[in-house]
């Protein structure tokens, strides 16, 4: 009997085999990613934290496979209702949420103000630190990944990235306004920081990679599985430690003692992290500084997003104590009217759009309509062309608005152009000038925030004013200030009737053109012209960068439809001051 049963049994199992072979075997299924703890540690960072719960929130990587762990305290913003906010909602999507908030004390026993450290703020993040270590520890958690509340994470696949790298303790490269990132090339043996050979090329991404570094810090992945982690701390530092009391550099040491190489990642492009502020600064400098880091994403990108799932306030804005702010835009450059306008919001700058005069629009007979006939003798001595349409159509735009601040009796007025990239703390830069300006009693008709200037070491500074000289020969007119005085002075000399482009006539105006022939065509030359130094606001791009885009569609003659011209990569939009008076020509203006 037992050699038919087993017969049976074998050609059962042989059918069993076809059947599964004809009909093509299901695939093992994928294996789930790796778990991770996001650890997020919050103090004062309601600025920052719609950007940076944004870029969490879109991290592609499957949420039920993240826990989160938060904690906040010590603040004096919303910082606990954002989070608070942003939890609720998402908490459903997260595997597991540990929130860990703390309404009092807003500030450590011995500190100065918000930004400065006392030791024991150290080791109150340390102890942060390590309570989420150990959370990740509890729960089996393949990786946590810590990400200071200002460092926004825009590319959504960086968590990914960095686990496919297989390392410890791992961090993408961030980008900053400056030289400023999250690692260190070198390390003093007192555990100082130490500038070294391969920062700059690191930074800039001359040498790409992942590389072996002595630190790392703020947004920083740690690898669970590895078996040499389970030696590192945060909190309390390693018995040995004699380096400064910091938690970045206790937790440096502890790797170096455990043996554990930390790396940093810059193959792409990760994100951003905000210039950290300085011990005697506010919550409102840091503010500012992640405005203008976030402004200047917009323009050189990736941009940053912020979550859906925050309440924004709407922003209070004002006129600095001007009587009007004014954008010249194209109406046909909507990208730049909505980037200023977002900005100027970022700034809680009010303003006004101006459509500026398409010079493209306008054809021969319209121009002479408007009473324009050129300068005699102007010719661009670079390109050896006279005006284009875009010149005369920049000038009618800055000129109506000279005229509007006279009809209307206005003080003063500020006019931008819809180009430009805002210095930090712009507002405030511009808001101490002008007061100064008031006390001294200065008798001013414009200010130039934005220009390029030809002479920079001619140019004499202005007493009792903080960062204002007398303004020597310039390109450009992206920004200035201007009072009715100035604008008055400015239409009686009558330049429609003798037009050269607006960023030659107002040095004409101020008598620091270098050509004596067209200044003979202005009587009074008594325009008194400074600029801030340094200035403002510059262009978003000059000639030649890579991204410096210029409208192919470049305008005509002024006085002949037939003749295109295109002058892109003029060496007037080049960078930087330089005594270039024979040339001409701006990239700006050919546009508009
Ligand atoms: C903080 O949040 C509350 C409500 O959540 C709001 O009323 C208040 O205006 C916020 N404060 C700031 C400075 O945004
Ligand atoms: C990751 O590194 C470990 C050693 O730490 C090695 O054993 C493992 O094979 C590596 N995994 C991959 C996918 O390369
Ligand atoms: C110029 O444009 C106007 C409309 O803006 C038109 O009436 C006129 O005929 C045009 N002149 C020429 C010479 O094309």
């Amino acid at each position: 009997m037992f050699p038919l049963h087993c017969f049976v049994l074998g050609s059962l199992l042989f059918q069993a085999g076809c059947y599964f072979s004809e009909e093509k075997s299901p695939e093992e299924s994928r294996m789930q990613p790796p778990t991770v703890v996001v650890a997020i540690i919050a103090r004062n960072a309601a600025h920052a934290l719609p950007y940076y719960l944004g870029a969490l929130e879109r991290l592609n990587y499957p949420k039920d496979r993240i826990s989160v762990w938060a904690a906040t305290d010590h603040n004096v913003d919303n910082t606990t209702a954002i989070l608070r906010e942003w939890l609720t909602v998402m908490q459903k999507y997260y595997h597991y949420v540990e929130w860990r908030p703390m309404d009092q004390p807003t500030s450590y026993a011995g500190e100065l103000g918000p930004k400065h450290w006392p030791n024991s703020r150290y080791e109150y993040v340390m102890k942060l630190k390590q309570a989420a270590l150990n959370f990740a520890r509890k729960r089996w958690a393949d990786y946590i990944l810590y990400a200071d509340t200002d460092n926004i994470l825009t590319n959504p696949d960086t968590l990914q990235l960095m686990i496919a790298e297989n390392k410890s303790v791992i961090a993408p490269m961030l980008d900053s306004q400056g030289a400023y990132s999250n690692f260190w090339c070198g390390i003093t043996p007192q555990g100082y920081y130490r500038r070294t050979a391969e920062y700059f090329p690191t930074r800039h991404r001359h040498r790409l990679g992942c590389f072996p570094v002595p630190m790392v810090h703020s947004t920083v992945l740690l690898n669970l599985r590895k078996e040499g982690m389970k030696k590192l701390a945060f909190y309390p530092p390693h018995k040995d430690y004699s380096w400064p009391y910091d938690d970045i550099i206790v937790f440096a040491f502890s790797c170096r003692a455990a043996e554990i190489q930390m790396y940093l990642c810059n193959k792409e492009r990760y994100g951003y992290l905000n210039v950290p502020a300085k011990p005697h600064q506010t919550v409102e400098d840091d503010r500012l500084n992640f405005v203008h880091l976030h402004l200047e994403s917009m323009i050189d990108g990736p941009p940053m997003h912020p979550s859906q799932f925050v309440h924004m306030f709407p922003k209070q804005r004002d006129l600095m104590g001007f009587d009007e702010i004014y954008l010249i835009n194209l109406r046909r450059r909507p990208d730049r009217r909505d980037r200023m306008l977002f900005s100027l919001n970022e700034l809680e700058i009010d303003v006004k759009v101006v459509d500026a005069v398409d010079g493209n629009a306008l054809n021969s007979s319209d121009i002479r309509i408007l009473g324009v006939d050129l300068l005699p003798g102007y010719y661009d001595p670079f390109s050896g062309r006279t005006l284009t349409k875009g010149e005369v159509g920049c000038f009618l735009s800055h000129y109506y608005i000279w005229k509007e601040v006279v009809d209307m009796e206005m003080d003063k007025a500020l006019i931008l152009e819809d180009d430009v990239r805002f210095q930090a703390n712009f507002k405030r830069r511009v808001l101490r000038l002008m007061e100064e300006v008031e006390q001294v009693e200065l008798d001013w008709d414009i200010i130039y925030l934005g220009r390029k200037q030809v002479n920079p070491g001619k140019e004499e500074a202005v007493e009792n004013i903080r960062n204002l000289v007398m303004a020597d020969y310039s390109h450009w007119t992206l920004s200035y200030a201007i009072s009715q005085q100035g604008a008055q002075k400015l239409l009686n000399a009558e330049p429609l009737s003798k037009m050269l482009p607006v960023d030659e006539f107002l040095p004409i105006m101020y008598d620091k053109h270098p050509n004596e022939e067209y200044k003979s065509h202005f009587l009074n030359r008594n325009l008194q012209a400074f600029s801030t130094r340094p200035l403002l606001v510059e262009p978003c791009h000059y000639a030649g960068d890579p991204q410096w885009v210029s409208d192919t569609e470049t305008s005509t003659l002024w006085d002949n439809d037939a003749v295109r011209t295109d002058w892109r990569g003029s060496h007037k939009t080049l960078k930087g001051a330089g005594p270039a008076p024979d040339m001409l020509s701006v990239g700006y203006r050919d546009e508009l």
